[in-house]
């Protein structure tokens, strides 16, 4: 199980690290806990596009998502989390790997304002539950604490 508080604890002490460390650091702490986390990205939003910061696992063409637009973007649109357990089954699912089988987005956020999201995609089917929503979360609000004031 992924330890969001440890890699939280982490984040939180970067708080004078450039703001891309912080970021990069996050997408390798997640993805280093190997499957189901087969892709772990970050995206940050840009007005209204999603611009892939950093990622681990094969290479995307996805690299600027509108908001509304894929699970990223409709997630931000929704101003919600969402965990997609079968991708195929989701319309507006954008196919970044044909191995894909379910992803879960979780929004980064300093209070109202959506700095981005962090995106995992699996290669299993319904790979997360509600503890990863749980743990992803609490990654998500220490970047959204530690990059809040720095991001314009
Ligand atoms: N599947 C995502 C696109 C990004 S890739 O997963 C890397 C989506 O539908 O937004």
């Amino acid at each position: 199980m992924l330890n969001g508080q440890k890699i939280s604890d982490e984040l939180l002490e970067m708080v004078d690290a450039p703001p891309d460390l912080v970021v990069q650091r996050a997408v390798q702490r997640i993805h280093e806990y190997g499957a189901p986390f087969d892709w772990a990205g970050i995206y940050l939003l840009s007005g209204d596009l999603l611009v892939l910061h950093s990622f681990l696992g094969l290479p995307t063409d996805l690299t600027r998502i509108r908001v509304g637009e894929g699970v990223c973007g409709t997630a931000v649109a929704e101003r919600r989390d969402l965990n997609v357990p079968d991708v195929n089954a989701v319309d507006y699912y954008l196919a970044c790997s044909a191995e894909t089988r379910s992803e879960i987005v979780v929004l980064i956020r300093q209070g109202e304002r959506i700095l981005g999201v962090i995106d995992i995609d699996s290669d299993a089917p319904a790979a997360f539950g509600e503890d990863d929503e749980r743990e992803l979360r609490r990654v998500a609000d220490a970047l959204g604490e530690v990059l809040g004031p720095r991001l314009r």
